[in-house]
């Protein structure tokens, strides 16, 4: 059976004062969800010490283990302060920082190395899905962004539409459908329906309590990364139970 996996990013947002979020979304753990909060690498420490059965992880890492890198963090440094999970290819790197398939690659092999589980993050802008090149760039992404040797307890996949993170603007259930459809089938081309059938696939992009619960019944989606609704206890907690709540 796959993971069900609740899991928040928190972008540039919250200091010491929002651990307090954290602390009150251990109410919401249950057995069978896993739950993720990837706060600014200036909390993980912190929030690391003090979530109890909630996961923390970094939103990227630098390529390289060490080196001449001002600003950067290696994957071995956010799993040292406490984190067991990173994002990588999130579509704000891919824009603000020119992050390619090859890059996110690099960073998801390095995750790996460190002991840590990557949310790889995939997604299609506004303009490739009105030329109706959606499922072309998918593939491409997924070809490109997971190394080799992926398997599920390594590697998590997040399908994020660029045009509904932080829109209000969520695909219909069936756009999710095939789209997630396809990511199934492709990783099962790849990776054999075996290994294909373990990866959790998450959806992204202006989830809320509201619509949580008719994109947990979609087919193939096992979770959800969350921006804005995770900030807040009282917003994400909600999200966790309707995961919960959801068929396997
Ligand atoms: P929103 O939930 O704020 O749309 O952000 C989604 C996202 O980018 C999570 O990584």
């Amino acid at each position: 059976m796959r993971r069900k996996l609740a899991a928040g990013n928190w972008k540039m947002n919250g200091t010491t004062a929002a651990l307090s979020e954290i602390d009150a979304m251990k109410a919401a753990l249950t057995p069978g969800v896993d739950v993720l909060i990837c706060p600014p690498a200036t909390l993980i420490a912190q929030a690391a010490a003090m979530s109890g059965g909630i996961a923390i992880g970094g939103q990227d890492c630098h390529a390289k283990d060490s080196g001449a890198h001002t600003g950067d963090l290696s994957a071995a440094m956010l799993q040292d302060a406490g984190a067991r999970y990173v994002i990588t290819g999130h579509s704000e790197r891919r824009s603000d920082h020119a992050e390619s398939d090859a890059d996110v690659a690099a960073k998801t092999l390095a995750a790996w190395n460190a002991g840590l589980m990557a949310v790889v993050c995939i997604g299609e802008t506004l303009q490739e899905r009105e030329s109706g090149d959606t499922l072309d760039v998918i593939g491409r992404q997924l070809a490109g962004s997971i190394p080799d040797g992926a398997t599920a307890s390594t590697t998590v996949i997040a399908y994020e539409p660029v045009w509904a993170i932080g829109t209000g603007k969520v695909p219909t259930p069936d756009l999710i459908a095939e789209v997630h459809d396809f990511m199934r089938a492709e990783l099962t081309g790849r990776f054999g329906a075996e290994v294909a059938d373990g990866f959790s696939l998450l959806y992204g992009g202006s989830v809320k309590a509201s619509n949580a619960e008719e994109i947990f019944a979609v087919s193939n989606v096992d979770g959800a990364l969350v921006g804005g609704a995770s900030l807040k206890a009282a917003d994400f907690t909600p999200i966790i139970s309707a995961l919960a709540a959801s068929a396997d």
